[in-house]
């Protein structure tokens, strides 16, 4: 079966990046010259996927606007000497071809509320859920998400989750696999809410892509309120789980790695690594690194 759908949640309130996300999407931060929800949309692009279901909230409904093709400006550019700054524009992107759709989440009720508010643009189709903050940095082509429709489809499953190995002392941050084996891909279990080092059943912490069948629009909708009064798509998840869903792991590979702007350090590790990776900016962030240090030594 293909799977061509994704919904990218990007109605979040961002309240650990406040007060920049009072002005600005954590979803539209710059990762080097791009919004992070670009390459969002380009690994999404690169799996298959080539409709996105964007979930947003009325005070950020003009996310998708940053990803319509702006004529005007691309003939200012041409008609000013600037052809070359075309080439940039989203519209530029082989992700532009990707057709946008907008649900809109009235009130913040969590991950799990925002994946249900997807429902029906989603059309009882199985879907790719992205988080719309994350970035999965990947060598390869297709990422993980081609590599978790590849095996959503291989073992008919209902489930397949991206987990990210994480040092032990993190596992309290995050969702836990409980695998079934080592191997880098695996049969879950369980999930573990943000479990403490000394229970947590493995190292693997989800890591913002999943695949999911039609199911898990039933298994949201019986899922209560969690904690923070929040609608918990692990909650959904785990429901499922133990109702004899078949539900799969796939890890992140050798290279691959996920960048989160959710808090202020990650953001900035995630800049920092864009830079880093971008030809026009290395030089000049290695520069300011080492000004910085001997700024701080003479301090
Ligand atoms: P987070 O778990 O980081 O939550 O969302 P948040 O509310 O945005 O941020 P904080 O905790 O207040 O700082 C992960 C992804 O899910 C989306 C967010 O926009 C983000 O892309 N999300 C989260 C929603 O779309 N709706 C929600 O109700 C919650």
């Amino acid at each position: 079966m293909v799977i061509d759908t994704a919904i990218v949640p990007v109605a979040g309130l961002g309240t650990r990046l406040l007060p920049l996300t009072q002005a600005i999407a954590k979803e539209l931060l710059p990762l080097a010259g791009k919004p992070t929800l670009q390459y969002v949309l380009e690994e999404l692009w690169l799996s298959g996927v080539r409709r996105t279901i964007l979930v947003t909230s009325p005070a950020k409904s003009t996310i998708a606007d940053c990803f319509q093709q702006d004529a005007a400006l691309e003939r200012h550019l041409q008609e000013t000497g600037k052809p070359e700054l075309v080439e940039q524009l989203w519209s530029q992107s082989p992700a532009a071809a990707m057709q946008l759709e907008t649900a809109i989440q009235t009130e913040q009720l969590g991950l799990g509320h925002a994946v249900a508010v997807g429902e029906s643009l989603a059309a009882g189709q199985p879907v790719v859920v992205a988080l719309g903050d994350c970035v999965i940095d990947s060598p390869s082509r297709g990422g993980v998400v081609q590599r978790m429709i590849d095996l959503y489809d291989q073992h008919e499953a209902d489930i397949v989750i991206a987990f990210e190995s994480v040092s032990p002392d993190k596992v309290d941050r995050f969702g836990i696999a409980d695998p079934l084996s080592d191997d880098s891909v695996f049969q879950l279990a369980d999930l573990v809410e943000k479990p403490s080092p000394s229970v947590a059943p493995s190292n693997l912490a989800v890591a913002a892509r999943y695949v999911f069948s039609p199911q898990i629009f039933d298994a949201l909708r019986s899922t209560a309120r969690g904690k923070n009064n929040e609608i918990q798509l692990t909650d959904a998840i785990r429901q499922m789980i133990h109702s004899g869903a078949r539900a799969w792991g796939v890890q992140l590979e050798t290279g691959e790695r996920r960048f989160d702007m959710g808090n202020l350090e990650s953001y900035t590790e995630s800049f920092i690594h864009f830079a880093l990776a971008d030809p026009r900016l290395r030089e000049v962030v290695k520069r300011a690194g080492r000004e910085a240090g001997s700024q701080r030594e003479t301090d």
